[in-house]
């Protein structure tokens, strides 16, 4: 049977570590395939730049433009990153009858529904299996492995970078910028690590995740980011204390009311194995009302680890190049027109429990106001320790845990309890999961 053509869009690290697993897998991966696949163009914004890859007998191209107009090519792979050019291009190469693998989990958070909707009506698929957890075969688990679940939540770890930054502050005492510096300089970043540190590039992936699991539309618009930036290293220690673990989790549930969309820092009991997960790598913990809960876990960046990704899709789409379009594994899991429209829950009406962290004068009473306005928000207390004070403050830290809450009800206690003359500054507030 004739090879299938892929072109290559952007061959940075992503696409680099594509080339060579097709190089170097070839036999296995076309005994899988049932094809041989050959990458025969590529394009890139520099052709002077050293590659990490073997670049022979692939056509290089600085014109995108080239490869997606080209007839001969079956499969695009859209590696550029970024949803302004990536975009009109992968919209461009649907058009034109192109299958697409993609790793751009920005785009397809913010504009799948379109890109989904044109590639329906062209008859050609598009994956991202890439564009979540890098490695983890995390997008096949949900829409294949678990289809015979009702998927209740899922909790991941999924992006590497903040979870250095939190492993790197818990094992070595290190300052959050400078972690962050090294994180930039390895390369696990983001251009902008602010999509890092405060959650969006999390929440494009659990706008993804949560379209899967619970055959809604992508709405990363309604997705509850909360960064790691204030996290200080006393919080790290007194999670600690208390048999916890800080983690930057992502949270999609889904409630009676309709579904919680967040991604925060989150206190998680230590001896749950996704609290144990360290340094760069991803892991998602997935609840289902059959299987109970699965933990998927690898490395959720680097080149190869992506490329596997990348290279599983455009097995997918060889294996069913042939099929009938209708027949095809849905996009976002669920058949087209069985998409629902299940409300998603704004962040006040999220139930979870906190940590809460208040710097109090060493007063009679002080503990009573707090616990009095707690009381009247109906939040129950779970644990409370009283440090001595931090060098050269007179103040006492006072550490608690609340059992689950509305966080309407906890918004309105913490500004209460702010406003109270004998509490200093502002509470440090990290909600809480058992994941139990
Ligand atoms: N910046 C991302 C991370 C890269 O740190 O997880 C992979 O999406």
């Amino acid at each position: 049977m004739k090879a299938v053509k892929i072109g290559v869009l952007g061959l940075g690290t992503v696409g680099g570590g594509v080339v060579n697993i097709l190089k170097r897998n070839a036999k296995e991966i076309s005994r899988r395939a049932g094809r041989e696949i050959i990458v025969t163009h590529a394009s890139a914004r520099d052709l002077t730049r050293e590659r990490i890859c073997d670049t022979q007998g692939i056509t290089l191209t600085s014109h995108s433009l080239d490869i997606i107009n080209d007839p001969e090519i079956d499969i695009v792979l859209e590696l550029i990153g970024g949803t302004t050019i990536a975009k009109d291009l992968m919209l461009q190469a649907i058009d034109n009858g192109k299958h697409i693998v993609t790793a751009n989990k920005a785009l397809i958070a913010l504009h799948g529904n379109e890109i989904f909707a044109k590639a329906s009506e062209k008859g050609v698929m598009v994956l991202f299996e890439a564009a979540v957890a890098g490695g983890i075969p995390i997008i096949k688990a949900i829409r294949e492995g678990l289809s015979g679940n009702q998927i209740e939540w899922l909790a991941g770890i999924i992006n590497g970078t903040g979870n250095f930054i939190l492993t790197e502050m818990r094992d070595k005492g290190r300052d959050f910028a400078d972690v962050l510096a090294e994180a930039q300089a390895l390369g696990y970043a983001e251009s902008d690590p602010t999509f890092d540190v405060e959650g969006i590039d999390a929440g494009h992936k659990l706008a993804i995740l949560a379209s899967l699991a619970f055959g809604i539309p992508l709405q990363f618009e309604k997705v509850f980011t909360e960064g790691i930036t204030k996290i200080t290293r006393a919080d790290v220690e007194y999670a600690e204390e208390l048999g916890y673990r800080i983690k930057h989790l992502g949270i999609a549930r889904k409630t009676d009311k309709g579904v919680e969309l967040r991604v925060h820092p989150t206190l998680i009991p230590e001896r749950r194995l996704i609290a144990n997960v360290d340094g760069v790598m991803n892991a998602v913990l997935v609840q289902g009302d059959a299987v109970g809960p699965t933990l998927y876990y690898g490395a959720g960046a680097g080149a190869e680890p992506t490329g596997s990704a990348v290279v599983s899709d455009i097995v997918d789409i060889v294996r069913v190049l042939t099929g009938e379009p209708e027949h095809r594994v849905p996009p976002l899991a669920f058949q087209a027109d069985a998409i629902s429209d299940i409300t998603v829950l704004s962040s006040e009406q999220i139930q979870t429990a906190y940590y809460l962290r208040l710097s109090a004068e060493d007063k009679p009473g002080v503990l009573a106001d707090v616990t009095r306005i707690l009381a009247k928000h109906n939040i129950s207390i779970e644990a409370i320790i009283q440090k001595e004070p931090l060098e050269g403050e007179t103040t006492l830290p006072v550490i608690m845990l609340t059992q689950t809450t509305l966080e309407k009800e906890m918004n309105a206690a913490i500004a209460e309890i702010e406003a109270l003359s004998t509490i200093t500054g502002s509470i440090s507030r990290i909600r809480l999961e058992t994941l139990g």
